[in-house]
């Protein structure tokens, strides 16, 4: 089974938005996969890194909607985004120093990062783009 289930609760009715949401669900499952399956670091440093890439590029996305239209919580909002990417680039570094504890302590922290980022604050950011004709 998959780690996280994407559910129509999750989507934000902005659909490149939702897209590239899947995409990270699909991507943390992959890693999730690869931990339970006991595939080799290779693999997971692989899966990792496309992860914070992708990412990266989503957030990116984000911030220039926010900039675009003139989101008034845009600060608040890409404040969250920079704290994950210091996460990532942590666990990255923990990761490749060897440090084989992480896996499980970084899956529960990215499922539950991704998911409470996109019920409350992601959420937040499209009811106000819709509003603008966004979809
Ligand atoms: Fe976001
Ligand atoms: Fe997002």
């Amino acid at each position: 089974m998959a780690l996280i289930e994407w559910t129509d609760d999750l989507s934000v009715g902005i659909e490149i938005a939702d897209i590239h949401h899947k995409k990270l669900v699909s991507m943390i499952n992959a890693l999730h996969n690869a931990i339970i399956k006991g595939y080799s670091k290779k693999v997971m440093e692989n899966i990792l890194s496309a992860l914070s890439v992708y990412t990266q590029k989503h957030f990116e996305y984000e911030e220039k909607l926010f900039e675009t239209y003139n989101y008034p919580e845009y600060k608040e909002h890409k404040r969250q985004h920079d704290n994950l990417k210091k996460q990532v680039l942590e666990f990255n570094e923990e990761f490749n120093a060897g440090n084989t504890m992480l896996s499980i302590k970084l899956l529960d922290f990215l499922k539950s990062w991704l998911i409470q980022h996109i019920v409350k604050s992601d959420k937040k950011y499209a009811a106000f783009l819709n509003e603008k004709g966004v979809k």
